[in-house]
């Protein structure tokens, strides 16, 4: 098993001798290494058993020091960058040659983030190289937002896990960047949409495209529990499946089931408050995942604001396994 700490020091040294690290972020927890090493790149693919045609998020320390990495930043992306940086957007710029093509599988686009975190901040800002971080998830699974989830499936595997608590907004970056000349979203993330058109207008989202995806996030069995995960009106559900005689768990937005017992149901936030439902969604698919039950049951959020991000994960989770993964 990792290590788990609280040691800028220490994860700094692992990463600059090319070794992976568990970082937290306020989304999801990476798995991050030098992004200037593809020896270090190449570790990722393999530890996260993740297809080498999915590209990785660069995380760099201020929107300054992303001037080292890409040839020029659109206007509109600027102004986002400087409103919601550090924060859950991402963006795709035009790389330069320094950054390796493993981490951007080819592509002439790099995705770049900063991160809001103090100590992963800590971090960057002692490294001289910026950090390749996907999600510490194995390729499919659910994202990660406490240091026991990232060593529960990637300990063996890695030296240390920087531990910074629960993530606190509980969903990936919103990705965004530029078809021509419209700012686009191409995955719906911690940073909503409303907020994101406050600044640059009407916004083109292309996060819901199944051919060819342009971002391979995009693809659409992904974050899935290893149990079936099946969506629905919850009555209709929970009497279906009563008559089938299976053992289910729940996993609700606000509602609480007096017929169901309280370890086999979770309610996202009992306050209807869509943040606290985003920062608790991963942890609660892990939970119900674990239990000794056949099936998880859930519903959609109300699609708005952040419930859309949290709708696109739960349609995501309950796409059969067989599907895309
Ligand atoms: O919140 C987050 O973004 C987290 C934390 C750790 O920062 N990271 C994360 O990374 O979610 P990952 O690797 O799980 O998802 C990154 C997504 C992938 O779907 C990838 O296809 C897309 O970003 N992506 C990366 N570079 C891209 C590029 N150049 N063009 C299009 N999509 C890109
Ligand atoms: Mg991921």
């Amino acid at each position: 098993m990792a290590e788990i700490g609280k040691d800028i020091a220490k994860a700094k040294a692992y990463l600059e001798k090319g070794d992976l690290v568990g970082i937290p972020t306020e989304t999801v927890y990476g798995l991050a290494g030098n992004a200037l090493n593809p020896d270090a790149v190449a570790k990722i693919f393999s530890v996260k058993n993740r297809p080498s045609f999915d590209p990785l998020i660069l995380h760099t320390y201020d929107l300054d020091s992303v001037g080292h990495f890409v040839k020029q930043i659109p206007a509109p992306l600027r102004s986002l960058a400087e409103r919601f940086w550090p924060g859950p957007l991402t963006l795709l710029l035009p790389k330069k040659d320094i950054v390796p093509d493993l981490v951007t599988s080819g592509l002439d686009t790099v995705a770049v983030r900063v991160p809001d975190h103090p100590l992963t901040l800590g971090l960057l800002g002692v490294l001289d190289f910026p950090l390749a971080a996907p999600s510490a998830n194995p390729f499919g699974y659910i994202s990660p937002t406490k240091a026991s989830h990232v060593n529960d499936q990637l300990g063996e595997k890695i030296p240390y896990i920087l531990d910074g608590g629960s993530c606190k907004v509980g969903l990936e970056s919103t990705i965004v960047g530029m078809e021509g000349n419209q700012v686009t979203v191409y995955r719906l993330g911690g940073l909503d949409i409303g907020k994101i058109e406050n600044v640059v207008g009407k916004v083109e989202v292309m996060a819901h495209s199944s051919s060819n995806p342009k971002s391979p996030g995009m693809l659409k069995s992904h974050y899935a529990p290893t149990k079936p995960f099946i969506l629905g009106d919850l009555d209709e559900l929970i009497a279906e499946y009563n008559l089938k005689g299976r053992r289910f768990a729940i996993l609700a937005f606000r509602r609480y089931f007096p017929q169901i017992s309280d370890h086999l149901q979770i309610q996202l936030s009992r306050d209807g408050d869509l943040s606290e439902a985003a920062k608790n969604l991963f942890a609660a698919m892990r939970a119900l995942d674990s239990l000794d039950v056949s099936v998880i049951l859930s519903e959609l959020m109300p699609d708005v604001g952040l419930g859309k991000a949290i709708n696109d994960r739960l349609k995501r989770a309950a796409v059969p396994e067989a599907g895309n993964h």
